[in-house]
């Protein structure tokens, strides 16, 4: 990787310096109404390198381009089928992701070297702004360094990417807390390449055909040509503290020196959502010895937040009459659990 000076970073709420920091092919974090995203101009090559450089993620891992509304998606993209802007209608602007075949006007770098081009239209208000003010589409992957927990507030993009990056855009609490659904349409298949925020079934009842969670072919007999999206692949979301998954958290109240997630303080799985990274990173600050969390009912918002615990985990623990027992992930050749 090229060396990086080194910046004092600061927290602003100006659009007009975040406008002439992308204009000028700088990187900028910037609230979206799911996570932070680490923001450059999509059309640049040289500034989407160093989004790469400066997260350290690998170049195979490709990057969403934001773009300002439904009638952009046919600038960048081409062969676009019906049901995406069926879709897009009813959830964009909003936390749902396109996966289509792109125009060469979008870098084969963005996309690490696929055909193909993730489109979102983010909600929230100031990277509309953004959008609409510089005239360009945005590329921003969270503002995490590679495989760590998304930022969800400006002050957790700070504990990222101090130094790192010269502003961060600050649009206060993320309302949605974990990352958009990513919904692959090539091959005349409907996919979901990550769970999210938008459920298969809210999609399911605007088009009324079948959907497929990627995940739901993985169990068993998974081929190299089952992994969909490279950020499939690797583990994600991950403390520094490793974080276990087990059936009871209660079990480990009486535990010194573990950190517990503990869900049922929320009322709902949105707030489990909006709360989740936020709640793993004050942990993660404690410096237990491990953090223990357990899944939520897998249903609806719930798919998405079990999809991040399990990518986040180290494995999974119990705790036996005379001892506690830590089961590590067993990680398969195709890297995934
Ligand atoms: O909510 C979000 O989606 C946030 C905000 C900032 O917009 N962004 C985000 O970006 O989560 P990132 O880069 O952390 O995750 C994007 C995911 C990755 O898993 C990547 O592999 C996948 O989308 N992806 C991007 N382009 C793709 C493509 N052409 N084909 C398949 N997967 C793709
Ligand atoms: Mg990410």
């Amino acid at each position: 990787m090229a060396s990086r000076k080194k910046s004092t970073t600061k927290i602003t709420k100006s659009i007009n310096i975040a406008v002439k920091e992308i204009l000028k092919g700088n990187l900028i974090a910037l609230p979206t109404e799911t996570v932070y995203g680490l923001a450059a101009d999509a059309t640049n090559e040289e500034a989407i390198i160093r989004i790469f450089e400066t997260k350290e993620r690998p170049f195979f891992d490709p990057l969403i381009v934001h773009l300002k509304n439904i009638k952009e998606i046919n600038k960048y993209g081409t062969d676009i089928p019906d049901d995406v802007f069926k879709l897009a209608k009813e959830f964009s602007p909003g936390p749902l992701t396109y996966i289509v075949r792109k125009k060469p006007i979008i870098p084969d770098i963005v996309s690490g070297g696929l055909d193909t081009v993730a489109i979102r239209i983010p909600a929230h208000p100031m990277i509309q702004k953004v959008l609409h003010k510089s005239g360009v589409p945005i590329s921003a992957p969270s503002a995490n360094m590679f495989g760590r927990i998304s930022p969800t507030s400006a002050e957790d993009v700070l504990k990222e990417l101090k130094g790192r990056v010269n502003y961060i855009l600050d649009g206060g609490q993320c309302e949605i807390g974990i990352e958009s659904t990513v919904v692959s349409f090539l091959d005349d298949e409907i996919k979901i390449l990550r769970p999210g925020y938008i459920t298969k079934d809210q999609m399911q009842k605007v088009l009324r055909k079948k959907i497929i969670l990627a995940r739901d072919k993985t169990r068993k007999g998974r081929h190299k040509k089952d992994i969909f999206s490279p950020g499939m692949l690797k583990s994600h979301y991950a403390p520094q503290t490793p974080l276990y998954l087990t059936d009871d958290v209660k079990e480990f109240e009486s535990q010194r020196n573990v950190g517990i997630l503990d869900h049922s303080r929320y009322d709902s799985l949105e707030d489990v959502a909006i709360n989740l990274f936020s709640d793993l990173r004050t942990l993660d600050e404690k410096k237990f010895a491990y953090i223990v969390s357990s899944k939520v009912k897998d249903k609806g918002i719930g798919v998405a937040i079990n999809d991040r615990l399990q990518k986040a985990a180290t494995g999974r623990v119990k705790m036996g009459k005379w001892e506690i027992r830590f089961i590590e992930k067993k990680v398969n050749k195709d890297g995934d659990v």
